[in-house]
């Protein structure tokens, strides 16, 4: 199988759905114009395809639209019939996809959060589809273009939405949220193994003056965490700013809902397709997939999560945490998920 790590190959049992596929051997695709444009290159697109099984005349769903570089790639394997759903929580995505996207009668797009599915497709008056896509986190354009303060690189506000118009603002998350909330957040969310000192420095921060911007934030948190020699790679800051953008987002809670909503919204037998950046995420839809709950409707189609290939990798570095997980919803849970 080409250059994958031996220890992430699928198991034999269930990778004949995707290594069967001639296709599969084809070089990964280069991104195109428009995700250029875009400054984001989409994650696994070969693996996302073949996972979804795209048939020409289904209809399917493109969870996290972002520049659209999956989305142009289900298109492209749909006939006149297809259909496909794109959506985001950020206009910024489907201003951008209404200009690729302006003159194709096959795509819909939809402002909104994907943990709203099902009313997305009453309103739509969708039917269960033949796939779903998520892609989750953030795009490139949005973590390094959006000046939106994703990211300890810049010295932007402390803003991190996804979505402008929500309420909640890493600022008010870092500069309001009593003291015990802020340190569930970096215990749980940033996963950060002192939460207790990274807590009682922003606290104290705070008491003097507000942590305004990403630098300040980024600064007074290199002050107080030290990474071991292990981490070195690691910026003192990363944990602790993608614990605050989970929860500015309610990024595990639209998953935890989407995960218990998507069964009702797939075709028995059709695929929910999930790529996930943070080892907490993969784990949480591990657990959807092979809990024994799960199991009732989810058949889990690989073991071990699919990771890019190195080519990937060497074309697009942040290929390099994608985890792709699988699940096929069992023909016998139609009725139990009514
Ligand atoms: C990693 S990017 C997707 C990239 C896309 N697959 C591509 O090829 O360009 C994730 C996108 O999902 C969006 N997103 C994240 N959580 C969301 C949610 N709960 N509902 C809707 N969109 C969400 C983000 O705004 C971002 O645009």
């Amino acid at each position: 199988m080409l250059d994958r790590p031996k220890s992430l190959k699928p198991k034999p049992k269930t990778q004949s759905a995707i290594i069967d596929d001639p296709d599969f051997l084809l070089v990964t695709p280069e991104p195109d114009e428009w995700s250029r444009q875009f400054c984001h290159s989409p994650v696994l697109p070969r693996e996302t395809l073949l996972a979804l099984q795209v048939k020409p005349d289904g209809r399917y769903v493109d969870l996290t639209l972002g520049s659209g570089g999956h989305s142009r790639l289900i298109l492209s394997r749909l006939g006149p019939k297809g259909r496909l759903l794109a959506i985001d929580k950020d206009p910024e995505a489907l201003a951008f996809a209404a200009l690729w996207g302006k003159n194709d009668p096959r795509l819909i797009l939809k402002r909104a959060s994907f943990d709203k599915i099902d009313e997305i497709f009453k309103e739509l008056k969708w039917k269960p589809a033949d796939g779903l896509l998520a892609d989750l986190g953030l795009s490139s354009r949005q973590l390094l273009g959006s000046g939106r303060g994703f990211s300890w690189q810049k010295n932007e506000p402390l803003d991190m939405r996804m979505d402008p118009d929500s309420e909640l603002t890493a600022f008010e998350v870092v500069n309001s949220w009593p003291a015990e909330k802020l340190l569930e957040l970096i215990r749980d969310k940033a996963e950060e193994r002192s939460p207790y000192r990274i807590t009682k420095t922003i606290v104290a921060a705070r008491e003097k003056k507000p942590i305004e911007t990403t630098g300040d934030l980024s600064e007074l948190l290199k002050r107080v965490i030290r990474r071991s020699s292990g981490h070195q790679a690691l910026n003192p800051a990363t944990k602790v700013f993608m614990g605050i953008r989970l929860a500015v987002n309610l990024e595990m809670e639209a998953l935890t809902t989407l995960l218990k909503k998507a069964p009702a919204c797939l075709k028995p037998g059709a695929n929910l397709v999930v790529i996930s950046f943070q080892s907490h995420e993969d784990r949480q839809v591990k657990r959807a997939f092979t809990s024994v709950e799960g199991k009732k409707i989810w058949d889990n189609l690989f073991k071990k999560p699919i990771t890019a290939l190195r080519s990937e990798i060497e074309i697009n570095r942040r290929a390099r945490s994608a985890k792709m997980r699988v699940g096929r919803r069992k023909i016998s849970s139609e009725k139990a998920n009514k």
